[in-house]
């Protein structure tokens, strides 16, 4: 890509940037009292993840793991659970092996490359580690900054997807990175692609750098960048519930899996043992669609007699009792409360009060 004609301007464009960033930064955990370490955890969770759904989670990760020294002590369950809800695990088991990693070292990695060999770590991590804990000059290019940047520079190339334009827009990223707070800058740049220069309806009346705007200038900066559209396609997955004296069937997934290594969600049929046909017949119970990546799931979750077969070693009769302690994905967990909740519902809408208290005495 050509050297833009933005990069002329580049210093009165990054010092608007800051004026702004020092005045309007939200003031989110990881920016009070930074640390190392808090960035690498908060960059972690924020790799798929919102900055509002991860706060809670972090606040509780910093609270319970505080450094690397107790990260690299706590067992994977625990790891897991402090984990869970935020989704693709895999970024849990990697913090957990860089974690480990880290500990063992004499000193920190100091340069975005080294950084890049750890677990998890790809180049926006790095980049976004090293420039904010270490103050590299390393400039972050996430689908926050392509936007902004192919607004600021009308970029109507067709990108085929979000990796391939982060690789087109590194250099005029790089270009107009500040040298003196890069740190500062990246973060601010993720502050105004997430609060100001949003995918729909851009604030441009509150942007400190509209005047460089050739989007704006334009009249419509929401036509960039122009990334082709994803396909959405739509899928169905039976769930099994096979409830058996006070347990639950649960399937754990493989340690391989990327989405959800270690993680329990209830099996479909043939991580059951049983067939697609046994589980539509039962009674459904809960039905619920959620976007995984670019795939629309529908889940039908039907009761279903237990299988013959033992469970084989991904499967487990997980006392109901103890659902809490066990690692569940987020969605599950949620549908396994709501089943549970109407159940209880309408137990007691039926029971007298004497009969209610006698039952789940005996459950509990
Ligand atoms: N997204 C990724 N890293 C971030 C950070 N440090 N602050 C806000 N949003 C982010």
């Amino acid at each position: 890509m050509p050297s833009s004609p933005l990069v002329t301007h580049r210093t009165a464009f990054r010092k608007a940037l800051l004026a702004w960033y020092d005045e309007r930064r939200r003031d989110l955990p990881w920016r009070t009292a930074p640390s190392l370490y808090k960035t690498v955890v908060s960059e972690f969770m924020l790799q798929q993840t919102q900055v509002k759904t991860a706060l809670p989670y972090f606040d509780r990760w910093i609270r319970e793991l505080p450094d690397f020294a107790s990260l690299a002590a706590a067992s994977e369950e625990r790891v897991l659970k402090l984990w869970e809800g935020l989704g693709y695990y895999s970024r849990a088991r990697n913090l957990h092996r860089l974690g480990k990693a880290v500990a063992s070292m004499k000193f920190v990695p100091a340069t975005a490359a080294a950084w890049r060999e750890l677990p998890g770590v790809g180049p926006y991590t790095a980049a976004a580690i090293t420039s904010i804990a270490l103050g590299a000059r390393e400039a972050c290019v996430d689908g926050n900054v392509v936007r902004i940047l192919a607004r600021l520079t009308a970029d109507d190339t067709a990108q085929r997807d979000g990796s391939s334009a982060a690789k087109a827009f590194a250099p005029l990223a790089t270009e107009m990175l500040n040298p003196d707070r890069p740190g500062d800058h990246n973060q601010a740049m993720m502050e105004l692609g997430a609060t100001v220069c949003v995918r729909h309806s851009p604030q441009c009346l509150l942007c400190p750098v509209s005047a460089w705007c050739a989007g704006r200038a334009a009249g419509d900066p929401e036509r960039f960048p122009r990334l082709a559209s994803k396909s959405i396609e739509r899928t169905e997955v039976l769930r099994a519930w096979c409830e058996h004296e006070g347990r639950l069937l649960l399937h754990r997934a493989r340690q391989g899996s990327r989405r959800l290594a270690g993680i329990h969600e209830l099996p479909t049929p043939e991580q059951a043992g049983l067939t697609a046909g046994a589980v539509r017949a039962g009674p459904l119970l809960a039905r619920r669609t959620r976007g995984i990546t670019r795939f629309h799931v529908t889940e039908s979750i039907h009761a279903a007699a237990a299988p013959e077969m033992p469970p084989a070693d991904d499967l487990a009769w997980i006392p109901l009792a103890e659902i809490d302690t066990i690692s569940l994905s987020g969605p599950h967990r949620r549908w396994i409360a709501e089943i549970l909740g109407t159940r209880t519902q309408a137990t007691s809408a039926k029971q007298p009060a004497e009969g209610r208290s006698r039952r789940r005495s005996k459950s509990a």
